[in-house]
């Protein structure tokens, strides 16, 4: 079971276990980030999932495909490392992953 380091504007580095086989937004919801909404429940048509991840790890995700590029351009404050959490398979591969949880727009 891989551990995250996840950070939000009033939190630091909170360390997240999560199974492998579930997506990343759906362990940060379950874990009770709430800035997660994740409104269409990872169907990749909300963009209510963004978080941002640690520049060293973005380049050892799945590419972006462009489904969520065009979602991810909707949002405000998209950044270079930004990606929809749904869209996230959580692999031991991930393990230490570092991730900010912006706050819901
Ligand atoms: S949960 Fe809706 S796009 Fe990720």
């Amino acid at each position: 079971m891989p551990n995250f380091k996840v950070s939000t504007i009033s939190t630091q580095d909170v360390t997240m276990a999560a199974a492998e086989g579930q997506s990343l937004m759906e362990a940060l919801r379950d874990s009770g980030f709430e800035d997660i909404q994740a409104f269409c429940s990872g169907s990749c048509s909300c963009a209510t999932c963004h978080v941002i991840i640690d520049a060293d790890w973005f380049a050892k995700l799945p590419p972006v495909s462009e489904e969520e590029s065009d979602l991810l351009d909707s949002i405000e404050g998209r950044l270079a490392t930004s990606r929809l959490a749904c869209q996230i398979p959580i692999s031991g591969a991930l393990e230490g992953m570092a991730i900010m949880v912006p706050p819901a727009a």
